[in-house]
């Protein structure tokens, strides 16, 4: 079965062009209403039909309405205001819908999903710890690749870690005289820290080490293996350290090709940049220049001193995805400080005639209210306190909630909540707005957070519980009366088309919205109509909303990368 919204455009399409064959009907909007009053779907197609036909909007919409065949699918449609037509949907074919909710392979078979989508996501710069400014790319990132793996697309996710630059012949210099190996066993990437700050005091009034320095990065340069290995030992410490980061935020990656993957391609990249008369010389640099209304600065992508540059590096990365790769598209997410890097990288593959799409996925910059807690370590939170945190206030949270809870289970729910409230405060924005964190907002078992999600999705299992039946069939048709179950029902049904709206704007706060939205309707239903009453029929109907809206609050949350507990 195709999504509901395809399925209720393509009878209205029908409509239209059985009324006026001769319109154009590929861009007929059709959307979900606000309030259920106004029926399930309305569209503006009459008012916007008005100019070319030259009819008034309520004139069009009739015939429209008179012309539309209502098949299995709608109950009735109206007219309303100036000219929308509003549709409802029989609840017999609502009941069939929502027996599909997650048969996604039927009702996502419309979207283009051929090919593989890259997501290039996380990417931190090796050998320093992640903090507070890694966690927007690192978790809408792995949302993204949830949430286009889950409507039927392949993807890769790929961290693309800062691991070439000048920084590693200091770092070899110090490792090799300072290294602290218990601290390096302990936290690898901390350590690699220090020492990195060490020799930066230590060289500051003596050219010898940077001597050294300069003579080591050219060795490894040059692929002699004691640099090369060590350099590799750095890699996979931090990656290893990084590791403990993403187990805990529950996030992971098909590869890890660093920058330097693509570094052999960077000459040939230049050639190609030269022979199309792209890159031109400037003051000794290798250079590309934009058109004037690209509103480009001019980009560098070989300095005087033969070096390349990161968005060469960015360049050769494209060519090698698109030859290892079926690309349907490449993605990705880092801060918007980053766009003009992109807007550059973009236009340039766009000069190269390379047929690919790509998408810059920019965010805001995360930002605290909570002072304290930024103070304790100057100006860095690493995201290792941040979790920590996090689950220490989840815990006093849950602790207080649930006294009687074994502490093991305290913990895991503490573990759970906390990690889930800090990725929530995330993902539940408008990524392109800047974040302002704030603890007690997050945690709060109100409002647009997890753990409100989270609550409503362990009060649904006792509910079950208490019911006691384990087999929640489909309900008998038309026995949905009551106006708080057929607004949850409408609810429901949207869950498929916010995933699909998600994707195509690459929103994982589209998917956040839904999910409050579904947790407020269920609250008002609850509310309003006991569920485990004398009528078999009504219960067992009211049960399948409860179970429904758990599954579809479950399946959302993991979308989003985050988890549920049982009971809170
Ligand atoms: N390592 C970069 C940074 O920390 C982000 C890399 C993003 N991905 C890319 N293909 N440029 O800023």
């Amino acid at each position: 079965m195709e999504i509901i919204t395809e399925q209720v455009l393509k009878i209205l399409n029908e409509g239209i062009l059985k009324a006026f064959p001769q319109v154009d009907v590929a861009d007929t909007q059709l959307q979900f209403t606000k309030d259920i009053k106004f029926g399930h779907m309305q569209s503006n197609a009459a008012m916007t039909l008005a100019k070319p036909l030259r009819d008034n909007p309520r004139s069009i919409a009739t015939k429209i309405v008179d012309a539309i065949d209502k098949k299995d699918v709608l109950e009735s449609i109206e007219i309303a205001g100036p000219g929308f037509i509003n549709f409802t949907i029989s609840q017999s074919k609502i009941i069939e819908y929502c027996n599909n909710l997650f048969n996604t392979e039927d009702l996502f078979s419309n979207l283009d999903r051929a090919g593989d989508i890259i997501i290039d996501y996380s990417s931190p710069n090796i050998a320093k710890r992640m903090h507070i400014g890694h966690l927007r790319s690192t978790i809408i990132g792995d949302s993204l690749k949830r949430i286009y793996n889950y409507l039927g697309y392949h993807t890769v996710g790929d961290n693309h870690l800062g691991d070439w630059g000048t920084q590693f012949g200091k770092l070899i210099v110090a490792y090799n005289q300072w290294l602290d190996r218990d601290a390096y066993a302990k936290d690898s990437v901390e350590e690699l820290e220090r020492l990195y700050v060490e020799f930066e005091k230590r060289s500051h009034d003596k050219p010898e080490m940077l001597e050294e320095a300069r003579s080591e990065l050219k060795k490894l340069q040059d692929g002699d293996a004691t640099q090369v290995e060590l350099w590799k030992e750095f890699i996979q410490a931090s990656i290893r350290e990084y590791n403990k980061i993403y187990t805990r935020l529950n996030v992971s990656f098909d590869t890890y090709y660093g920058e330097s993957h693509y570094h052999p391609l960077m000459p040939s990249i230049l050639d190609l940049l030269k022979t199309k008369g792209l890159a031109k010389e400037s003051e000794g640099a290798q250079v590309v220049f934009f058109d004037e209304e690209e509103h480009l600065h001019p980009c560098i992508v070989q300095k005087k001193d033969g070096a390349y540059l990161y968005a060469t590096s960015d360049l050769a990365c494209i060519k090698m995805r698109m030859e290892d790769y079926d690309v349907n598209q490449l993605i990705y997410v880092t801060d918007d400080r980053q766009a003009p890097h992109f807007k550059q990288v973009f236009s340039i593959a766009s000069k190269l005639d390379w047929d690919v799409k790509c998408e810059h996925i920019s965010f805001g910059i995360m930002k605290f209210k909570d002072g304290h807690f930024s103070s304790r370590k100057g100006n860095v939170i690493y995201l290792k306190d941040l979790l920590d945190e996090a689950e220490r206030r989840a815990f006093d949270v849950v602790k207080e909630k649930n006294p009687d809870l074994p502490e093991e289970e305290q913990r895991d729910i503490a573990r759970i909540v906390g990690v889930g409230a800090v990725k929530y405060a995330d993902l539940s924005q408008n990524r392109s707005s800047a974040i302002i964190f704030d603890w007690d907002k997050n945690l709060s078992f109100d409002g647009n957070t997890a753990p409100y999600l989270q609550y409503v999705y362990a009060r649904i299992q006792s509910i079950k519980t208490k019911a006691g039946i384990d087999n929640i069939s489909s309900p008998k048709s038309e026995i949905f009366k009551e106006p708080q179950e057929i607004r949850l029902l409408g609810q429901l049904i949207q869950f498929p088309s916010a995933l699909q709206k998600a994707a195509e704007s690459y929103r994982p706060n589209v998917v956040s919205d839904y999910l409050f939205d579904l947790a407020q309707d269920f609250n008002t239903f609850y509310n309003a109509n006991r569920v485990i009453v004398e009528d078999q029929d009504i219960k067992l109907s009211r049960l399948y909303l409860c179970d429904l809206t758990a599954k579809v609050i479950k399946q959302g949350l993991e979308l989003l990368g985050i988890e549920v507990a049982g009971r809170m």
